[in-house]
């Protein structure tokens, strides 16, 4: 039997055990998947003594762990950032995750104007998908400026995009297609009420997406629904990084041969247990 697991501090709450025990099962595969809390200290450790044959890692380790690791994927090394290990190389499946879940979602990216709110490791990841994905400009929008600042250093640094940082009301003044992207935790249970942009900003040609899945459509979205905009919530992405993770811990193409739909049920019914 295969053995997998997902890694961070917290990890009680992870969904990852329920949707990759799904994938097995639709698949008939002798594998399990558990949740390890690992704190910080305890990282150096797992990383040299697991046997595990693969596993994904999330808050807070997904920079720290790079050091520890033999080698890394190509994007991983780019973005910066790791969420899944195997054989004791680290890869970055969130950025495909993204983009998966909007293709899923009917929405292309090519020429699109986007915005992404926030500045942390999944803007980074969403910024790589959009840049691989010929956008035609990207803005920042974060709490702290630094931070924006240095993301767009980044950016810079690796692509021709146009990239900016702006404040909220920009988005206002995009009244023609725009996607804009939270990747800011504001939303997210159980702080449920929060929104990361005021809705007076918001027009119904602009399409919405959280990266937050708990709750699986945040306010944000369902009064971005209410104006007529475009929404998707993270548990697409959610679902998408975790099948790219399984394509390389198998070695094959396990992502086209699941029930998508039927993941999505299963992980849907769990938030209503
Ligand atoms: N669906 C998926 O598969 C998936 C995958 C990865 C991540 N995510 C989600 O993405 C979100 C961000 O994760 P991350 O790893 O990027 O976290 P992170 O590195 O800690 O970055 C968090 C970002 O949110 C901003 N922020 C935090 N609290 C805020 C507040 N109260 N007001 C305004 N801005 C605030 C931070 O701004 P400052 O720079 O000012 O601190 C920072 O830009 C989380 O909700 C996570 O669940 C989802």
């Amino acid at each position: 039997m295969k053995r997998f697991a997902v890694i961070g501090d917290p990890i009680d709450h992870s969904l990852s055990p329920v949707l990759h025990q799904e994938i097995y099962r639709q698949l008939g595969l002798d594998a399990s998947f558990e949740k390890i809390h690992i704190k910080t200290n305890e990282l150096h450790s797992f990383i040299h003594s697991n046997e595990l044959d693969g596993f994904n890692v999330t808050i807070p380790h997904k920079q720290a762990i790079i050091p520890l690791l033999d080698e890394l994927g190509e994007s991983a090394q780019i973005i910066g950032a790791v969420n899944c290990v195997h054989n004791g190389k680290g890869y970055n499946t969130d950025w495909i995750g993204f983009l998966k879940a909007l293709e899923l979602n009917s929405v292309h990216l090519n020429g699109k104007n986007c915005t992404i709110i926030g500045a942390g490791g999944a803007a980074r990841a969403i910024a790589y998908a959009l840049i691989n994905s010929s956008v035609n400009s990207i803005s920042i929008i974060n709490r702290t400026i630094e931070k924006a600042d240095a993301l767009v250093h980044w950016v810079k640094s690796i692509s021709n995009i146009p990239i900016n940082v702006q404040s909220k009301e920009y988005v206002n003044t995009q009244t023609r297609e725009h996607l804009i992207i939270n990747c800011t935790p504001l939303g997210m249970w159980p702080d449920t009420e929060q929104i990361p942009m005021e809705m007076d900003l918001i027009h119904e040609n602009h399409i919405l997406v959280d990266t937050i899945y708990n709750p699986l459509e945040t306010q944000w979205l369902k009064s971005g629904t209410g104006i007529g905009a475009k929404v998707i919530g993270g548990l697409d992405m959610f679902i998408a990084q975790g099948l790219e993770s399984a394509d390389i811990w198998f070695g094959e193409k396990i992502s086209e041969k699941v029930d998508i739909e039927k993941i999505r049920k299963i992980l849907k019914n769990n938030f209503d247990l």
